[in-house]
C-alpha cells in the first residue's frame, strides 16, 4: 500500500497557493503596460470578460480533473482513458510543458534575486545604467543567485503539500498584499500620478483589434496558471469537501485583482518619472519593463525621498515580484515532481533531487542563451529571426503549447470523461453549484466555444511564430 495523498490542510490555504501560482511576474508591470497600450479600461473589459467566460470553465475542468484522479496530469489522462495513447500524449504535455517553463521562469526569478540584493547592498544607481543588466545576466553571479533560488524552491516543495506548498503561500500571498498596497499608496502621492491612473483607466475602444483581443485572451490564460497541469496537480491535493467552482472564483478574483491593482502602482510611477510619457514606446516585455526601465524610476525619487528611501522603495518592489515568482515557481515545478512521485514510487526527498539535476542543467543553459554562449544565444532560427534557447523555450511551450493543452483538456472532459461526470465532480463539495446557471454556462461552453476559440489562438501563434504569417493584423 503506498501512503495516502497529500492534501491541503484548509480550503483558504488551497485558495492561496493556487492564486500564488496564478500571481506572477506577469501581473505586475507586463499586464498593466499591455493595457495602458491597448486601451486602457477597454482592455480591462475584455480581460475582465475573458476570465468569466473562457478562464474560470477551463480551471474548473483542470481542478476536476486532478481531484477526481488524485493524480499528476500524466498519470490523470492515464485513469481515465486508461489504454488511449492520444490522451496519454495530452498527459504527457500537460506535465512537459510545466517542466519547461519552469526554466526559463527559474532563469528569470534568479535575474529578480540578483537585483534584489544588488539594491539592498546601495547598488541602485548602477542598476540603472543601461549596459547593468545585459552584464549582470552574463555574469557568472548569476549561478550563486540560482543555487540560492533553487534551494527556496526546493526547501518549500520538500516540506510537501501542507507544511510546504500551502505554509509559504500562506507567508508569502499576504506580503505580498501588503507591500503592493503600500507601493500604491505611496506611488499615488507623487506629482502627476493621476496622469498614469487616468491613461491606465480610460477606455479607448478604437485600440482594440484581433491582436489586442487575442493578447488579452493568451494574457489571462497564463495569468491563470492554465495549461500547464498545475490546477490538475493542485486539484490532487483537494479533499471532496473542498468546493472546486467557489474556490475556483476566488482565485480568478484574486489574480485579476492583483494584476489590476499593479497597475495602480506601475502607470502613476512611470507618469510621475515622465509626465510626457508616450505609452506606446514602453517596452512589450516584462523583462524589459521590470530590469532596464523600472529601476531608472526608482532611482529618480532620490530627489524627494533620499537614496536610501528610494532604495527601499525599489527594495519592496522586487521582493514583492521576487515572492510572485517563488510561489509560481513552485506551483510548476511541483507538476513534474507529481509525475515523477506518482509514477515511480519514488520518496519527495528523491524526486525533487532527480528533478533538481536536470531541471538544474538545463537551467544553466537556458541562461548562457545572452550571449554567455554563442550555440546557445544563436540556438536556431525560424520566421526570418535567429532564436536562443531561451526564445525557443518561450515561442514553443508558452506561447504556442498552452492553449493546446487548453483546448485538450476541454475536449476531454467534455466528450471523453463526459459532462455527467464532469457535474458530479464539480457539485461534491458544492452544493450551490448543482443546476445553477453557471453549471449550465460551464457544460455549453466548455463543449463548444471554448476549444474553438482556443485552437484559433493556436493556429494564430503557430502562423506568426513560426511562419511569420499574421491572420489577424
Ligand atoms: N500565472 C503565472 C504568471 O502570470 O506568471 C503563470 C506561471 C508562469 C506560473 C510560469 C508559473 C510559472 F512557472
Amino acid at each position: 500500500m503506498s501512503a495516502p495523498r497529500e492534501q491541503f490542510g484548509s480550503r483558504i490555504g488551497f485558495i492561496l497557493a493556487a492564486a500564488g501560482s496564478a500571481v506572477g511576474i506577469g501581473n505586475m508591470v507586463g499586464f498593466p503596460v499591455a493595457a495602458t497600450k491597448n486601451g486602457g479600461g477597454a482592455f480591462l473589459l475584455i480581460y475582465a470578460i475573458f476570465v468569466l467566460m473562457v478562464c474560470l470553465p477551463v480551471m474548473l475542468a483542470e481542478m476536476s480533473v486532478g481531484r477526481r484522479t488524485k493524480k499528476d496530469p500524466f498519470g490523470a489522462y492515464k485513469t481515465l482513458a486508461p489504454n488511449e495513447p492520444h490522451w496519454a500524449v495530452s498527459g504527457w504535455l500537460a506535465v512537459l510543458t510545466p517542466f519547461m517553463i519552469g526554466i526559463f521562469y527559474t532563469v528569470i526569478t534568479v535575474w529578480l534575486l540578483g537585483y534584489l540584493v544588488k539594491i539592498i547592498a546601495g547598488d541602485l544607481t548602477l542598476l540603472a545604467q543601461p549596459e547593468t543588466f545585459g552584464s549582470f545576466i552574463n555574469s557568472t553571479d548569476i549561478f550563486i543567485y540560482m543555487a540560492l533560488v533553487a534551494g527556496i524552491v526546493f526547501l518549500i516543495l520538500q516540506g510537501g503539500v501542507r507544511e510546504g506548498i500551502e505554509k509559504a503561500a500562506k507567508i508569502l500571498m499576504p506580503s505580498l498584499f501588503i507591500m503592493l498596497l503600500a507601493l500604491v499608496v505611496f506611488v499615488l502621492t507623487l506629482d502627476n500620478a493621476f496622469a498614469g491612473v487616468q491613461y491606465y483607466l480610460i477606455p479607448d475602444f478604437s485600440k482594440i483589434t484581433g491582436a489586442v483581443v487575442n493578447a488579452a485572451l493568451s494574457q489571462a490564460f497564463f495569468s491563470l496558471s492554465l495549461g500547464m497541469g498545475i490546477l490538475i496537480t493542485y486539484g490532487s491535493y483537494l479533499g471532496n469537501n473542498n468546493p472546486i467552482p467557489s474556490s475556483a472564483k476566488l482565485v480568478a478574483l484574486t489574480d485579476t485583482s492583483v494584476a489590476f491593482v499593479a497597475g495602480l502602482m506601475v502607470l502613476p510611477a512611470i507618469f510621475s518619472f515622465n509626465p510626457n510619457t508616450n505609452t506606446a514606446d514602453l517596452s512589450d516585455s516584462s523583462i524589459g519593463l521590470i530590469f532596464s526601465f523600472l529601476p531608472k524610476i526608482f532611482l529618480a525619487l532620490q530627489a524627494s525621498i533620499g537614496y536610501t528611501g528610494a532604495s527601499a522603495v525599489a527594495a519592496i518592489f522586487f521582493l514583492l515580484v521576487f515572492f510572485a515568482a517563488i510561489t509560481s515557481l513552485v506551483s510548476i515545478i511541483e507538476v513534474p515532481n507529481a509525475a515523477i512521485m506518482d509514477s515511480t514510487g519514488l520518496s519527495r526527498k528523491k524526486s525533487l533531487g532527480f528533478l533538481g539535476l536536470i531541471l538544474g542543467t538545463l537551467t544553466i543553459l537556458a541562461s548562457t542563451s545572452f550571449g554567455m554562449f554563442d550555440w546557445t544565444t544563436s540556438f536556431t532560427s525560424y520566421a526570418g529571426q535567429s532564436k536562443s534557447v531561451f526564445d525557443v523555450i518561450i515561442d514553443v511551450f508558452y506561447e504556442t503549447i498552452l492553449p493546446l493543452n487548453g483546448l485538450l483538456i476541454c475536449i476531454f472532459v467534455i466528450y471523453r470523461w463526459k459532462k455527467a461526470n464532469l457535474n458530479k465532480e464539480l457539485e461534491t463539495g458544492d452544493d450551490n453549484y448543482k443546476g445553477s446557471i453557471f453549471e449550465r454556462y460551464v457544460n455549453f461552453s466548455v463543449g463548444t466555444f471554448i476549444p474553438v476559440i482556443l485552437f484559433l489562438v493556436f493556429v494564430n501563434t503557430v502562423a506568426l511564430k513560426y511562419f511569420g504569417y499574421n491572420f489577424i493584423g
